[in-house]
């Protein structure tokens, strides 16, 4: 959607909600990501001087929509901005958050309480991981269900994820990318003490010059949480899977878990 267009419409139901119309039209969703609080979560990080403007959709996902906004320095940012949850969506988060110590003093009363959480987990983590040295976008501020990150891409263009770039790699190349997976993986489970639990070729982008970057991280784990163990496997698995089978690469299981098993053990954790 072209920028002045967006403004247009979430200045409109600004205007709107502060005039505070009786119109059921008031909370109708502008755009769908855009109810109410979310313009105004945007007008606020405007007012802020965090984003000048925000341009077109870089993905649309069911829970999320990421958008390319600028700095008022002209910078490039990502904006997340988390959608009202769906039944569906809930469920899914639960199993991340129950066990959770960082979210035992957080009350759920509604569903936009649970959004603005998983906002901020997602922004925790990203910092967290960032501190820690993992290659991820460098976290810039969350705002509600508003999450505002370093953008990672060329001029507009968002880099692309490995599903996209793996098949125009070498195997030397992707032999390279496979390395870089393991340290990212060894920094998050024993620098940043957390697990990524959604890792996999979608949530992994390739940068210029054969660098990486792992993305969407809210539902990252603390080490200590229940199932912590279980979602380390899920993530050294669809790695594995991933390189053999898609990228048809000889690697090993034991390459991953090689990086990270020393350390759990340290901690008394067997992988
Ligand atoms: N910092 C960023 N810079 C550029 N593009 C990004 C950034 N973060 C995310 N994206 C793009 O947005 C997409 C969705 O982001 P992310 O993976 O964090 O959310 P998601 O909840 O998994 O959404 P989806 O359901 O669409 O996968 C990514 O696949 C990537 O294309
Ligand atoms: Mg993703």
């Amino acid at each position: 959607m072209k920028v002045d267009k967006l403004d247009k419409a979430m200045r409109e139901k600004l205007r709107r909600w502060e005039r505070r119309e009786k119109d059921k039209d008031q909370f109708k969703v502008v755009e769908e990501v855009f109810d109410t609080a979310t313009v105004k979560t945007i007008l606020e990080l405007i007012r802020r001087r965090v984003i000048r403007r925000l341009n077109g959709v870089v993905s649309s996902g069911k829970e999320s929509r990421v958008y390319l906004a600028y700095s008022p320095l002209n910078e490039p940012l990502a904006v997340k901005i988390y959608l009202t949850s769906t039944t569906e969506f809930k469920r899914g988060i639960y199993k991340y958050i129950i066990g959770d110590p960082r979210f035992e003093k957080m009350s759920f009363k509604d569903t936009r309480s649970l959004i603005i959480a998983w906002a901020h987990k997602e922004f925790r983590n990203l910092k967290r991981m960032m501190e820690a040295g993992v290659k991820v976008p460098k976290p810039v501020t969350c705002l509600n269900n508003v999450l505002v990150m370093e953008f990672l891409g060329d001029d507009s263009y968002r880099y692309p994820l490995l599903v996209e770039a793996y098949r125009d790699l070498s195997e030397d190349e992707l032999r390279q990318v496979f390395q870089l997976v393991c340290s990212e993986l060894e920094k998050i489970v024993c620098s940043a003490e957390l697990v990524h639990g959604d890792l996999s070729e979608y949530n992994i982008m390739v940068k210029p010059n054969l660098d990486i970057a792992v993305i969407d991280v809210s539902q990252a784990v603390e080490l200590s949480h229940p199932r912590a163990l279980e979602f380390l496997n899920r993530d050294v698995e669809n790695i594995y899977k991933f390189f053999v089978k898609e990228a048809k690469l000889d690697v090993q299981r034991e390459e991953l878990k090689g990086r990270i098993e020393p350390c759990l053990r340290k901690r008394g954790v067997l992988f």
